[in-house]
């Protein structure tokens, strides 16, 4: 039986396929990480390996593979749901090549110190030229695509709009400014404007999709809750970004304007966890594979809690004054990051990999174990980051303790993040494996009788 209705959708399968092997590596860095911090390495391999290295790498490679599954999922779901084939696949494989070239060779760069040294945006100005050929690419074949479809929907437009929004953005933290305080407010056009602007809008498109797919629940309906998200990340998530201005010197009045749009920025993200769960009680598919439904039910869980809980602990200026840059951030970056955008990807994978493979329905179990262990260890890890947060806060902030007898205390929570670190990376490799390996279950056969295509999941 055939399962995917067009013939180029098949380029996602290698995004899909390359974003994987760069989440390995990605965590593979977290770990050296934490021995960073948890232990007192020597001096020699710390001038081979720096630190700064390590995150360079752990942090550009975690933004490489994200973006590698939002591209591979538009491609996904851009010709079933414009009713034709990608505008093109040739440059598709052009963009996908070029993308990963630059990837890998600032991968290689950072190991000799090439960098701009600018947080989670390290990479050298050539490469990220390369970057916008990629992204100049990909919006003008999704818009290609969009253009001569015979039908028209509003989930084609805003994905088209949160992908363009995205690649604007990016442009903002191209340049340097002299003045570093300029430097930082642009800075976070990028970090903030994309997590908490242009990405929430793709994961609203790409999920609304996915949702309507697996349920069977009318376009309508999904498409309604579409747009109210949409004009509610827009809303409070635009001036929300003033929760980052508060101490690097710009005007006082984003103490109140960040503190509350941003304080605001939960309510498009508690909508999505009732959106989704209506929909998935007023389903109309039958569940055909179970774990493809734990990820979309995780996902909306977890992206609460990590962004929308994790993220509005310490978003008002108060509370703010105390944890800024401390590892409680470190803890909201790594439950916000994965709850959010880790299980999206995840969640693609789970949907498009075993159609893309001619399979509707696999054998989980290996699956089943890599969601538990990744979801659990992380948010383990979470809340491990977050203790080390609240002594480094309360040694530092409110006893004026200095940074390195400070640090000292926290080894500890840190030899433990790097326990949990392990069991974490065990679960991402049982769930690449599964991935990789997807088999039909005995039931497919006996299945396919009866379920059409727009009902597997
Ligand atoms: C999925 C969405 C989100 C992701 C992926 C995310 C990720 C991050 C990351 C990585 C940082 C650290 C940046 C740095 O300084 O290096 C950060 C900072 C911050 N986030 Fe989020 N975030 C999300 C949503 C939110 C939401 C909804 C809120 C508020 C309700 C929020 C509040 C904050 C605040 C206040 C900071 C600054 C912390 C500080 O002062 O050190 N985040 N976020
Ligand atoms: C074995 C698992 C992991 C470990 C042990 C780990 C550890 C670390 C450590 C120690 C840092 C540096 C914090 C600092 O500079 O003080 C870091 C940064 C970061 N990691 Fe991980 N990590 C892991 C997996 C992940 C995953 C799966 C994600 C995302 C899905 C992620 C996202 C991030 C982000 C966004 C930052 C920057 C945070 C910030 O600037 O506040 N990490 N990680
Ligand atoms: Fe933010």
């Amino acid at each position: 039986m055939k399962t995917i209705e067009f013939e180029s959708q098949r380029v996602s399968l290698w995004y899909f396929r390359l974003a994987l092997v760069l989440f390995i590596l990605q965590v593979i860095m977290g770990l050296w990480l934490s021995i960073n911090y948890a232990f007192t390495l020597p001096q020699e391999l710390v001038n081979v390996f720096p630190f700064s290295t390590a995150r360079e790498i752990h942090t550009n490679t975690l933004v490489a593979w994200m973006l590698l599954g939002f591209m591979g999922g538009t491609y996904y779901i851009l010709p079933p749901e414009c009713d034709r084939e990608l505008y093109s696949t040739k440059i598709a494989y052009l963009q996908l090549i070029i993308f990963v070239a630059a990837a890998v060779t600032a991968v290689i760069g950072f190991l000799f110190g090439w960098t701009r040294g600018k947080p989670l945006l390290e990479i050298p100005f050539p490469l990220n030229a390369l970057i916008v050929v990629a992204a100049l690419l990909f919006i003008a074949n999704v818009a290609m695509t969009i253009i001569k479809a015979k039908v028209k929907t509003a989930l084609q437009w805003m994905l088209l709009g949160g992908v363009t929004f995205l690649a604007l953005m990016y442009l903002f933290g191209m340049p340097f400014y002299r003045n570093l305080n300029t430097d930082y407010y642009y800075w976070w056009w990028v970090i903030h404007l994309w997590v908490e602007g242009a990405w929430e809008i793709v994961t609203a498109s790409i999920m609304a999709y996915i949702i309507m797919r697996v349920t069977g629940v009318e376009r309508q309906v999904v498409e309604k809750w579409l747009y109210v998200e949409t004009g509610l990340f827009l809303f409070t998530g635009i001036v929300g970004t003033g929760h980052h201005y508060y101490w690097i010197g710009a005007p006082d009045y984003w103490l109140w304007w960040g503190g509350i749009f941003s304080a605001l920025e939960p309510l498009p993200i508690v909508l999505m966890v009732v959106d989704t769960w209506m929909h998935v009680r007023e389903r109309r598919n039958p569940i055909v594979n179970p774990l493809t439904w734990y990820y979309i039910v995780g996902l909306a869980i977890y992206h609460l809690v990590g962004a929308g809980l994790w993220g509005f602990m310490h978003t008002l200026p108060p509370v703010n004054r105390y944890t800024h840059g401390s590892q409680i951030t470190v803890s909201h970056g790594h439950l916000a990051f994965f709850g959010a955008y880790a299980l999206l990807n995840l969640t693609i994978f789970y949907f498009a990999m075993p159609r893309l493979k001619g399979i509707t329905k696999y054998h989980d179990t290996a699956g089943r174990w890599g969601f538990w262990i990744t979801t659990i260890a992380m948010f383990t890890l979470g809340l491990v980051f977050g203790i080390a947060g609240i002594l480094q806060t309360y040694l530092e902030r409110f006893l004026d303790i200095g940074y390195s007898t400070a640090q000292q205390t926290m080894m500890l929570w840190f030899r433990i993040a790097f326990g949990v670190g392990l069991v974490f990376l065990g679960g991402v490799l049982t769930t690449i494996w599964h991935l990789f390996t997807l088999k039909p279950s005995d039931k497919q056969a006996a299945e396919e009788v009866v379920v059409t295509p727009a009902a597997n999941i």
